[in-house]
């Protein structure tokens, strides 16, 4: 298996960023050996990732051996990438093959690595420790003496029928799992046979892998999380444009696609190719900002869990972080930390008025940049990127918990604010009119709780209660400890509006009458208290579950997944829950989404092995605590402080 020296290079990461500034041809490509796979075989077993796209694109085939992309074509502009699948070869004898070869990419040439349909072997992190080792004993994850403990909490929890509930969601995860010449590369988001319009829900979408992948790698099954880390990186580097405009370079596409094509002049041999979607066709066109963030995230969970650190450290991997922070640490005209989006960036990806700078992709933001900053190599070429990370973390956090906290104290503050300040040391910075403060929110506030806002802009405070962002603000101690109690307690005060009959409203409260037309554009499927607009999402469980575990109050959380296991298997898994109440089934909800399942099993699995939440949470750094100390001390709101300063930690 001949690799020329220029491909090498490229594999090694030598000529990186990926897919360009190469001048390899097609041909050096085709020496490179691909996999063979039986398709018919394929097809029959995994129907749902073999649809095909209404509209062919062009193909550039990347080669792919064990499932693992070796290169990339010389062409600039790459539409899809895909691995040649032939048939009348033996599967097995090639897997078996391929099961003793080493990953080519990266650093992986010059040392040893895990095989890429090995199974893995679940190594004890520092986090862990020995007596933390997970251990995973015919499906049951267990931990070393925790066993007892474990065990009778999980009695506890599988009263009735619930050991059923949790038989059928691993059943539907498994079945919802997508391959990629033979290799699992990700799960659908439905799998609902009852929906007539499929549109792009046959697709991975990376944020909807997140429960998914977690729930494999606490049941130690690596694979299939490693393999997408790895594809989803090679997705990066597409080059993508939207009328004749490129968004930046480390953007991680929304969703993907398999799909299995003939290869020219060969009937009886197919080949599959990935198919990214970077927003190009997605609804309203929108760049999902989250994506990145998502996947750095799962990235450090990946390596927590399994102890397989190659991964983090392979030096494509490293460039793919590195390409996400850049987009995001990019100088613009923003005089905020926070990342400026457009609406529907993340999981509301349909216009919702949160444009600006939304709570959730501040939270995932920072939440990212504390585990990239956790896996970056110490280099010295990346010293000024970690200093740039350092410093925005500090402000990221000082502005969050500063402006978009409230509660009672600080809706009477604004309450009473003085307007149009201008000076350096105005209280009321963003010139927020108290007129703003909805009607709700004087009569939802409790004495006990609060929780961050959805957005600030000048003059305006979205109101707005969004689950997501204060959930992860709570996991990635973006919020202070004391606000994350204080967003628990809103939780259980207010749980009647917030739970209800089903975990857990995406926003409350919801947009009605002229607000609703103006802000949705009259949105049919963001009608009040549905979907994104009020509606109750079951995969929010897993976020609530991680934020409950890390605040020690699991209490919470598992009331919350017995109130689901009331209701969401015999209701089909659905996607998402409407009215007030979270009573109705949502009106366009599919059945059988797939991070209504993984979330369930994500929450469920934590609330057995709480420790294991610890690839999900970011600590409280005592540095960042220290430089956030210094910034309260010199916030104009208080007193006008000292010149900038830029922390180095
Ligand atoms: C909906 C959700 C989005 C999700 C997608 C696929 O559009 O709003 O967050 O990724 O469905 O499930």
């Amino acid at each position: 298996m001949a690799t020329s020296k220029a491909i090498r290079q490229v594999l090694s990461g030598s000529l990186l960023p990926r897919l360009h500034h190469t001048d390899l041809s097609t041909n050096n490509f085709n020496s490179v050996h691909a996999i063979k796979t039986n398709v018919n075989n394929t097809r029959e077993k995994f129907p749902v990732s073999m649809r095909v796209l209404k509209s062919c694109r062009r193909v550039y085939a990347l080669q792919c051996r064990g499932g693992v992309f070796r290169g990339k074509t010389g062409v600039s502009r790459a539409e899809s990438i895909g691995c040649k699948c032939q048939q009348a070869e033996s599967v097995s004898g090639v897997t078996a093959e391929d099961h003793n070869e080493t990953w080519v990419m990266g650093r992986e040439e010059s040392r040893p690595s895990v095989p890429v349909n090995g199974t893995s072997s679940a190594l004890s992190t520092e986090e862990f420790g020995i007596g933390e080792q997970l251990k995973h004993e015919k499906g049951v994850l267990i931990t070393n003496g925790e066993l007892a403990a474990a065990g009778t909490i999980k009695d506890a929890l599988h009263t009735g029928g619930v050991n059923l509930i949790e038989d059928e969601a691993w059943n539907l995860l498994r079945d919802s799992i997508v391959y990629y010449c033979n290799n699992p590369i990700g799960t659908i988001a439905a799998n609902d046979p009852s929906s007539s319009s499929i549109l792009n829900y046959d697709q991975v979408f990376i944020r909807d892998f997140i429960p998914s992948g977690i729930a494999f790698l606490l049941k130690g099954e690596y694979d299939i999380v490693r393999n997408f880390i790895l594809y989803t990186l090679q997705l990066q580097s597409w080059e993508k444009t939207m009328d004749c405009h490129s968004p930046g370079q480390g953007l991680m596409p929304a969703s993907f696609k398999v799909r299995t094509v003939p290869i020219d002049g060969d009937d009886s041999a197919t080949k599959d190719v990935l198919d990214p979607d970077f927003g190009e066709a997605a609804i309203g066109r929108v760049a999902p900002v989250d994506s990145g963030l998502w996947w750095i995230i799962l990235l450090r969970a990946y390596g927590k869990c399994s102890g397989d650190l190659s991964v983090q450290e392979r030096v494509d991997v490293q460039t793919g972080i590195k390409m996400i922070l850049k987009l995001c640490l990019a100088d613009g005209f923003d005089m905020f930390p926070t990342l400026l989006v457009t609406d529907g960036s993340c999981m509301i990806d349909r216009r919702m008025g949160i444009h600006g700078h939304p709570l959730e992709i501040q939270a995932l933001f920072y939440s990212a940049l504390l585990c990239a900053r956790e896996m970056l190599a110490p280099e010295d070429a990346s010293a000024d990127l970690i200093r740039a990370l350092n410093n925005r973390l500090v402000a990221l956090s000082f502005h969050i918990r500063e402006y978009y906290w409230i509660d009672m104290r600080k809706l009477n503050e604004i309450y009473r604010y003085q307007t149009e300040e201008y000076s350096f040391d105005a209280v009321n910075k963003f010139n927020i009119y108290p007129d703003q403060i909805p009607s709700w929110l004087v009569e939802f506030m409790p004495s006990k709780g609060g929780y961050l806002i959805g957005n600030l802009q000048p003059a305006h405070m979205d109101f707005r209660i969004f689950s997501l962002g204060n959930l992860w603000s709570i996991v990635s101690s973006l919020a202070t400890p004391d606000q994350s109690h204080a967003i628990l307690d809103l939780i259980e005060t207010k749980w009647a509006q917030l739970v209800a009959d089903m975990p857990l409203k995406i926003c409350y409260p919801t947009l009605e009458g002229q607000e609703w037309r103006i802000i949705t554009g009259s949105d049919p499927k963001n009608t009040p208290w549905s979907y994104h607009n009020g509606g109750s999402w079951p995969t929010l469980l897993w976020q609530l579950t991680v934020a409950c575990i890390k605040m020690d109050r699991p209490e919470i959380a598992l009331k919350a997944v017995e109130i689901a296991e009331r209701r969401i298997s015999g209701d089909k898994w659905p996607e998402y829950y409407d009215t007030k109440a979270a009573r109705f089934i949502g009106k366009q909800a599919r059945l059988y989404q797939t991070w209504s399942i993984a979330g369930y099993l994500v929450a469920k699995l934590l609330l057995a092995n709480p420790s294991a939440a610890k690839i999900l949470i970011n600590e409280e750094d005592s540095e960042l605590t220290n430089a956030f100390s210094c910034m309260i001390s010199g916030n104009p709101r208080r007193k006008r402080g000292q010149k900038r300063r830029s922390f180095i930690i």
